[in-house]
């Protein structure tokens, strides 16, 4: 029996190096272990082997079936590694990948206006929005922007034939909040478009967009305001940026104010960039405000407010040197790549 194992292992081995693919390589598993198989058959024949041979000829019969299963297993990895390696051959796998179309990113734009968004939301502010076309009530009466107010003029502000507007400002916004918020207080972000017939150049555009910030309350002061800018302005441009507040004129706050901020450019020496407007709101808005709401929500004897504004086209251009506002609408994918 013995030699009759080493026979099988030996034939076993030499049909095993004959074969070229997995179906012979399956005959022989079939031929040798399989139940008809001549291996097995022999260890059937285990019960006739005297006792004292007993040991020795299943230890056999274990080497044998052992030899000719992992001898099966190397020529199967054998002949899936000759397939792989004919299945890539021609290709040369040291090439560099062909470029796809690339991976896209948000507009410098959009990138602005969500860090500015969440900064104050942070803050505690939330979104708000308003019409594009607007009335003139809502961009400019109620803002106590009287009628001959510069900005009113047609050659400034794109007029509809039924004598509605688009919006000049993102101010509106604040009147639209006031006019139906339930209760106090009012503390929201209105990002946003605005229009002006502007000649269109480096610095203008006649769309662009704004970002409008109202807190209404009992008891806000100029405080809150100056707070709530540094702290925004040192969240975009770094926590070293100055800012500093310039007197200035809007009607719809008393006082007002023109914002710059204080930033280095690389080599060059820091700079004061004016950079928005902002205010305590002019109880002259709180009276129109009431007028239309039929309420005194917003009595100007106890209730008080800042607002600012500011345009996100010329923070983007700020924050990344951008030094022509056109590339911000152009979709040059040379220019947008780089955000
Ligand atoms: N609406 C003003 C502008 O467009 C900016 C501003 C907003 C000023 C809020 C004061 C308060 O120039």
């Amino acid at each position: 029996m013995l030699a009759q194992l080493d026979t099988l292992r030996a034939e076993a081995l030499i049909a095993l190096g004959a074969a070229t693919d997995e179906t012979a390589i399956e005959t022989v598993r079939v031929n040798y272990l399989g139940k008809k198989g001549s291996v097995t058959a022999l260890s059937s024949g285990m019960r006739d082997v005297p006792v004292d041979q007993k040991k020795e000829a299943g230890a056999k019969l274990n080497e044998v079936r052992e030899a000719i299963s992992s001898a099966i297993e190397t020529k199967q990895a054998a002949i899936q590694h000759a397939k792989d390696t004919a299945s890539v051959a021609g290709i040369d796998v040291t090439l560099p990948g062909r470029p796809g179309n690339g991976v896209g990113a948000l507009h410098p734009l959009t990138q602005v206006r969500d860090l500015a968004v969440r900064t104050l939301r942070r803050m505690g502010f939330t979104l708000a929005e308003g019409p594009e076309i607007e009335t003139e009530w809502h961009c400019f009466d109620a803002l106590n922007t009287p009628a001959d107010h510069p900005a009113r003029n047609e050659k400034d502000t794109f007029y509809l034939a039924d004598g509605r507007l688009l919006r000049t400002h993102t101010s509106s916004v604040q009147i639209r909040t006031m006019e139906t918020v339930k209760d106090l207080p009012v503390r929201i972000i209105a990002p946003g478009a605005a229009y002006r017939r502007d000649e269109i150049d480096a610095t203008h555009l006649s769309v662009f967009n704004q970002l409008e910030c109202l807190y209404v309350d009992k008891g806000v002061s100029l405080a809150d305001l100056k707070g709530t800018l540094e702290v925004f302005f040192r969240e975009i441009f770094g926590p070293q940026t100055a800012v500093r507040f310039r007197p200035h004129f809007f009607p719809f706050t008393e006082p007002s104010f023109e914002i710059d901020v204080k930033l280095e450019a690389k080599g060059k020496e820091a700079r004061w960039i004016e950079i928005a407007g902002c205010g305590m709101v002019d109880p002259a808005v709180f009276t129109a405000v009431n007028g239309s709401r039929g309420d005194v929500l917003f009595d100007p004897e106890e209730i008080t407010g800042f607002a600012f504004g500011m345009g996100l086209d010329r923070l983007a251009m700020i924050l990344h040197s951008i030094t022509d506002i056109r590339h911000l609408i152009d979709n040059d994918v040379r220019f947008l790549a780089q955000f």
